[in-house]
């Protein structure tokens, strides 16, 4: 690792507009803790950076939904924010938010100093207005059909189902989102950033010297880059956010991605009046963690502005996760589609090191993955509880049952006992390695060898099989065992700190020291703790209650998008009175044996006691089903289904969510009642 004097770890700043999900902390905020929490390990100088992003179009979307002000919704959602990082132990130095005085001040004044240096240019240009909210319409305030791919819903800046950045006016059909009106052209001044400007020292730069990027990322700026870069806008016409420190700009506030990465740096000065060592040492490493959405604002807009300003540092790297999917659909605040943190920590409680463990076991560090309850089910009951668990509690239980919990005296060591000693630091190394290189599941895994290594050793030396012939013999092992646990305690505390800290007070140790891995840390007759199991299992019952509110939110989305279907070319009056419609009631009902769709039924239409064969086993029980009066359909040509003769047919509704209900009476009546 390059010995750096100091590092400054960001991790983007999520929208204070909905809560954080797992997406968001298997890109960003998993890596960025494992990462900082490696480096003081290492006793490194690290400042942690964390904050909401507060501006932005969506927030005041969300505002006038429901009906408070934009002040309102990212109070309610930074609260919810922070402290659910928090509980779930990402240890930001500080977590900070971009409607604070400190940001306010730091972003008007880096625009000011862009302003006076002449590095922006002014332009006019047309752009889209709502006349009747009487407002310039800004990225998400107009939506449209992409012209890349037809999607119809595409924002004034971007579209999400391509991903391709849009102009406004590009979008075929613009509709405002305040009015749903289409809007008209109007002229308009703003700040442009020439990005053109800055592209030959961004190639060099990126292309030649960070080349050991990740692949991602690298191959992201590279097509950015071929693409030739254009100037950008930096100001917007609304009324939320950071004003334009210039004379005569009332009504032009700061566009958000110009604020938000600057939110870093205000962070940075709330933390510390030493903020400029952090910013403006070249000896500082600076370290980007964000979600793939963001790499060309991290990767080129934000060093072009650094740039700009001449003063800072750039970034040494952007290690860009992909986007992690839930249960094969993409993740979504607007559709519900998400395993929100502070659910999960109200559902989970005292199980947040087995979803950190999950979403870095399954990070999408170099392409889209998917997230499952069973999968995290599995890697909990198997991995955590059956390997490191198991282990840990093997070891201490034996400990105390033998020896009162007091470490035993090593005797001499056996060639396999030195090898399983030695493995240690080979693992020490391999996790280092992956870890400074951004492979934080291989890092995992291989620290995960370890508990793998203990549990093989024990297996191997069986010790509770010889405890009453040799148990000099058992004290060298437990010894061993109790090395491997207290070093795996270590070890592990990047990716699971609150079991660390659980497992040091089991074994009754306080400071940890990253470069002790590999050594020999408990001292014979060091006195360690009763044990109790640092994982537990989790049931189906529980997997099962998530697997529901999620079906249940799907419904709710279908039902949400639907629409009735168009109707049918008319019929004759003549043709209508031509059915014969009546009421009737179920007497019986069985389930067709060797399908999954098909009930029989006996019905009294009140003409007769017929069969009718009818596809709605999967919606309803045979049992539920006598005595319900139902509308049928008594003169359809009568027809073998599945060998069965069907006598008319039932009428049911079908919801928009596939469901079917019966057409019945509004009050119970006669069977043989004529509907018309
Ligand atoms: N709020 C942005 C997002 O969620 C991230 C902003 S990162 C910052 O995509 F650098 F601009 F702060
Ligand atoms: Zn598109």
């Amino acid at each position: 690792m390059k010995n750096y004097k100091r590092y400054l770890v960001t991790s983007a700043l999520p929208y204070a507009n909905g809560p954080v999900h797992i997406g968001h902390l298997a890109g960003v905020y998993v890596p960025a803790d494992i990462y900082v929490r490696y480096l003081r390990l290492k006793k490194r100088d690290v400042a942690f950076i964390g904050g909401s992003d507060e501006h932005g179009v969506p927030i005041t979307i969300k505002a006038k939904q429901e009906g408070i002000t934009p002040q309102d919704v990212v109070d309610r959602y930074h609260n919810i924010i922070k402290t659910s990082f928090e509980k779930f132990g990402i240890s930001f130095d500080i977590y900070s938010r971009t409607t604070s005085p400190t940001h306010r001040d730091t972003a008007s004044g880096f625009f000011r100093t862009l302003y006076d240096k002449g590095e922006f240019i002014e332009k006019t240009s047309e752009q889209y207005y709502d006349e009747e909210a009487s407002q310039f319409l800004a990225d998400r305030y107009i939506t449209g059909t992409c012209p890349h791919c037809g999607n119809e819903n595409a924002y004034g800046d971007q579209c999400e189902k391509c991903g391709t950045s849009l102009n406004a006016t590009d979008l075929i059909n613009p509709r405002s989102t305040l009015s749903g009106n289409t809007p008209v052209l109007r002229s308009t001044s703003h700040w442009y950033l020439p990005l053109d400007k800055h592209e030959a020292f961004l190639r060099n730069w990126i292309l030649k010297e960070n080349k050991d990027w990740k692949t991602n990322v690298y191959g992201q700026c590279k097509s950015w880059l071929d693409q030739g870069l254009q100037p950008r806008a930096v100001s917007r016409d609304l009324d939320w956010g950071i004003p334009v420190p210039v004379d005569g700009a009332t009504g032009k506030v700061l566009y958000v991605w110009f604020d938000a990465p600057i939110g870093y740096i205000s962070a940075t000065k709330d933390l510390t009046p030493d903020w400029e060592k952090y910013w403006k040492d070249k000896e500082t490493c600076m370290v980007h963690f964000i979600g793939k959405d963001n790499i060309v604002f991290h990767c080129i807009i934000f060093p072009a502005m650094l740039k700009a300003e001449g003063s800072f540092i750039l970034p040494t790297n952007v290690p860009a996760n992909e986007f992690l999917n839930l249960e094969g659909d993409k993740i979504s605040t607007s559709r519900n589609w998400a395993v929100w943190l502070h659910e999960y920590l109200e559902d989970f409680p005292g199980k947040e090191d087995a979803l950190r463990y999950v979403l870095c076991a399954n990070a999408p560090e170099t392409k889209d993955n998917d997230f499952t309850w069973k999968d995290f089910q599995t890697r909990n009951n198997s991995e955590l509880v059956a390997i490191f668990g198991n282990f840990v509690n093997r070891a201490l239980v034996l400990t105390q049952n033998y020896f009162r919990g007091v470490v035993p005296k090593a005797g001499e060591l056996t060639d396999y006992d030195k090898e399983v000693l030695a493995e240690i630091a080979n693992i020490k190394k391999n996790v280092e390695e992956s870890l400074e290189t951004f492979r934080f599941r291989e890092a995992l895994k291989e620290a995960m060898n370890l508990a793998r290594l203990g549990n093989k050793y024990l297996a191997d030396t069986e010790p509770w099989k010889i405890i009453k012939t040799d148990e000099e013999r058992v004290k060298t092992i437990l010894n061993v065992a109790l090395q491997i646990t207290a070093n795996l305690a270590i070890l592990m505390e990047p990716f699971l700190p609150k079991t660390t800290e659980a497992l040091c007070k089991m074994l009754n140790i306080e400071a940890i020291d990253w470069e002790l891995i590999g050594t020999s840390l408990l001292p014979e007759g060091h006195k360690v703790n009763q044990p109790s199991l640092l994982f537990e299992k989790i049931e189906d019952t529980t997997i099962d209650k998530q697997l529901e509110r999620l079906k249940q939110i799907k419904i709710e989305n279908e039902r949400k998008n639907a629409k009735a279907e168009p109707q049918k070319p008319n019929v004759s009056f003549d043709d209508f009175t031509k059915m014969d419609i009546r009421i009737g009631s179920i007497l019986e009902a069985e389930k067709v044996a060797k399908t999954t769709k098909l009930m029989k039924l006996l019905v009294d239409t009140g003409i007769d006691k017929r069969t009718i064969v009818s596809g709605i086993a999967e919606h309803f029980s045979a049992e539920e089903l006598p005595g319900k009066q139902v509308s049928v359909l008594v003169n359809l040509e009568p027809r073998k289904i599945k060998g069965i003769e069907s006598q008319g047919m039932i009428l049911l509704a079908e919801d928009f969510t596939g469901k079917l209900i019966f057409v019945v009476p509004e009050k119970k009546t006669d069977n043989g009642a004529m509907i018309r």
